[in-house]
């Protein structure tokens, strides 16, 4: 059972790299399940219905989100109506949306669950008891539990891999937009990765136009920040896991710029 996760999409050059990349990528490694994380997807700020199910045609079946949920104010009209939309499980309770949804594939179930960090973040229930809650309820339908755990530090990331350690077959890192070389497979069977990276610019700073976020960096006088322009880059990840117990045996970087080009 293949999973391909595609980290934090941020406006409309992240749209771009999903449109034409993700085809492609779902030929190359034929994943059972594809998941994007789009919570910069409308120009850095939120998501809109549109690009959700522009989403699912370009072949996604499940989209999380992170801290900036609610930023495209749009979103209270459909999350309640999008069932493969998901927010960070662990807002207060009667936050509009749902925390995890079921994802079907033939005759399984993928969980997809996303949680958010509380370490250098807004403050949120605890991601790890919001975890063991979620654990209880799903792992009774399936062994397929994929987290995407959007959050900033390394550390409480980490602590979250090994926390769901065998309980799992994934917890990858979104939110800091820069890759991580640490991509393992933890010792009782759950794939792990700090940060998955992001999915747009490549020349900005973690997506922002980069003459903005050096004015505020030099001048600490407030800015707009705009999206980037110029090139563009793809960040993922692929997961493999046992068909049987749902825990990983692998998990794969994709990084895709001009650096790193994709070859099929
Ligand atoms: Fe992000
Ligand atoms: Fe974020």
């Amino acid at each position: 059972m293949r999973i391909l996760f595609i980290g934090d999409v941020y406006g409309a050059p992240g749209r771009k790299m999903i449109d034409e990349y993700v085809p492609k990528l779902k030929q190359h490694y034929k994943p059972a399940v594809t998941i994007i994380n789009g919570e910069n997807a409308a120009s850095g700020r939120g998501i809109t219905e549109k690009i959700y199910k522009g989403f699912l045609s370009a072949g996604a079946q499940a989209v999380t989100l992170g801290n900036h949920a609610w930023d495209n104010k749009g979103i209270f009209e459909f999350i309640d109506h999008a069932k493969t939309l998901v927010r960070p499980a662990n807002f207060p309770a009667g936050t509009p949306g749902a925390g995890y949804t079921m994802v079907k594939i033939n005759q399984l179930e993928v969980a997809v669950v996303n949680l958010m960090g509380r370490t250098f973040m807004q403050p949120t229930d605890c991601p790890f008891k919001k975890a063991d809650e979620i654990i209880e309820e799903v792992s009774k339908r399936t062994p397929f539990i994929f987290v995407d755990f959007h959050a900033e530090a390394t550390s409480e990331k980490q602590a979250m891999g090994w926390y769901l350690d065998g309980r799992v077959t994934a917890v990858v890192g979104t939110h800091t937009h820069v890759q991580t070389a640490d991509n393992r497979v933890l010792p009782k069977g759950t794939a792990f990765m700090c940060d998955v990276g992001m999915t747009g610019p490549y020349d900005g700073v973690l997506g922002v136009d980069k003459e903005a976020v050096l004015y505020k960096f030099l001048t600490s006088m407030p800015v707009r920040f705009e999206v980037a322009e110029g090139r563009e880059q793809l960040s993922g990840v692929v997961i493999d896991a046992d068909p049987k117990t749902g825990l990983a045996t692998s998990i794969e970087r994709i990084l895709i710029n001009e650096d790193h080009p994709f070859y099929q």
